[in-house]
Order: C-alpha cells, then structure tokens, then sequence
C-alpha cells in the first residue's frame, strides 16, 4: 500500500516538473482562487510601501522617465505583478535581485518584513483590498513600538539618510535622531495635519485619525525614544 501511494507521489512530482519545465508563461492564479491573505489588506499594508519607496518625485509618481506608475493599486498591478507568481513579478524581483538594477534605486533596499508582505500579497492573488480594519491602537505610542513602524513603512523611502536631499525636502525620518529634530520643532505634526505644510505623507492618503493620535501623544510626552 505505502509502495503504491509512494509511487503515485513520485509520478505526480515527476509530472508537476516536466509540466513546469514546459512552460513558456508565467502561472497566473486564476481569479476565481484570487482570495488573498486575511491578515494582509492593500490599502493598509502594501501600498503606503509603494508610495514611500517607489512613487517618490522623480522615480514612479508619474514625473520622472520611467513609465511605470506606481501609486494606486490598477498602476502598481496593471504591469510588472503577476498574481499567484511573486517570482515572475517584475516589480517583486527587481526589489530583490542584486547589481545597478535593485530597487529602489539609491536608496535602501526594502526590509525583510516589507519584502515578506509584497511576496505574500502578490502569492495570495494580488488583491485589493480597501476598507481595511485598523490594527491601530491609540494607548501604544512608544517610539519603537508604533512610531518607528509606522514610519518605516509611510515615510522612510523618501526621507531616509541616503537619499533625503533629494527625495525628502533634507528630513531625515529613518532614525530616531531625525524623527526627533522636527517633532520638537513643529514640523512633524505640522506636515501630517497639512496646516502651512506640504501634507505628509506626500502623495498618499493621509494617516488615520488614530496614527495621528499616537504620533501627537509621542510628541506631547516629549517625544523620547522609548
Ligand atoms: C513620496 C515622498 C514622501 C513621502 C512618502 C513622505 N514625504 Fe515628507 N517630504 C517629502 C518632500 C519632497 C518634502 C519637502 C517638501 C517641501 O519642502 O515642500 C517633505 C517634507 C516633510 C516635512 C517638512 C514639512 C515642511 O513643509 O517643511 C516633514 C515633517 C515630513 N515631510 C514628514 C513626513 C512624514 C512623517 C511622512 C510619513 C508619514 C512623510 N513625510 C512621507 C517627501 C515625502
């Protein structure tokens, strides 16, 4: 019995690599298994990387030479995402490859984690979803724990130590030192609320009511890094 269902395992990953060998276009998960990961929501978790990382002045948000786009989930999904097929997706492995071509250009390279969450999205089907739940609470507000992650993901792809001169108006955000310098000088709250700002952050949507509360209470409490 175990010979014959060991047999019939051999074959089918026999099959399953002759088959993939033979292939000339990528897997693209068909729609209808398109249901993507409930722990993973578009609006919330994938596109405020894409805008901080890619849509900066002058690379993806429609100003610079390059024809791909992207700043809105029909941009980012209509060229270089194939759902179900991280590995064929253009924009998934130019983030991940090596070399003058790794994305994003002149600045640093997109975390682990970030890279995680745009691999399961694309994995789970690239959806989009809108709507999301929040995963926001107001009683966190430590810098570690929902400062730096908030703006790691929102603010670091333009205003990180390397490339802030020119994709950042000079504000350094990815270190404590940085975020520290214009949350005590007004800038910080100023910027997010938009009040004799440019609105932050730049080209997306503006944060929920409920990170604008811990990023006030942050700074209200003096901003420390804790
Ligand atoms: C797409 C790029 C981009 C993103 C994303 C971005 N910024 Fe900015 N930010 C800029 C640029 C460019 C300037 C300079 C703008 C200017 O001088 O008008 C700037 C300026 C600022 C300033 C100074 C405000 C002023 O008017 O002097 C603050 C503070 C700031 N950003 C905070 C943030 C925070 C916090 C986030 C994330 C929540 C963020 N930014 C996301 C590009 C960006």
């Amino acid at each position: 019995m175990r010979y014959v269902v060991l047999t019939t395992i051999a074959f089918i990953v026999s099959a399953a690599i002759v088959l993939t060998a033979c292939k000339h276009q990528p897997y693209v998960l068909p729609v209808s298994m398109r249901t993507g990961d409930s722990s993973i929501c578009f609006e919330r978790d994938i596109l405020p990387i894409f805008i901080s990382n890619c849509a900066k002045s002058g690379c993806h948000d429609g100003s610079g030479e390059s024809d791909y786009v992207l700043n809105s989930y029909d941009n980012i999904v209509r060229r270089g995402i194939v759902p179900g097929n991280p590995e064929a997706s253009k924009i998934y492995t130019s983030m991940t490859g090596s070399g003058e071509d790794l994305m994003p250009r002149d600045s640093p390279p997109l975390s682990a984690a970030q890279l995680g969450l745009i691999k399961e999205w694309i994995y789970s089907g690239a959806v989009n979803g809108t709507n999301c739940s929040s995963t926001c609470d107001t009683t966190n507000f430590t810098y570690s724990g929902a400062i730096k992650p908030m703006f790691d993901n929102y603010c670091a792809g333009c205003h990180n130590s390397s490339s802030a001169a020119s994709t950042g108006g000079g504000y350094i955000l990815d270190t404590y030192d940085g975020v520290k310098t214009v949350a005590l000088n007004g800038k910080l709250i100023g910027g997010l609320t938009g009040s004799g700002y440019t609105m932050m952050p730049q080209g997306g949507a503006p944060l929920s009511d409920c990170q604008l509360t811990q990023v006030k209470k942050w700074v209200a409490a003096g901003a420390l890094n804790n």
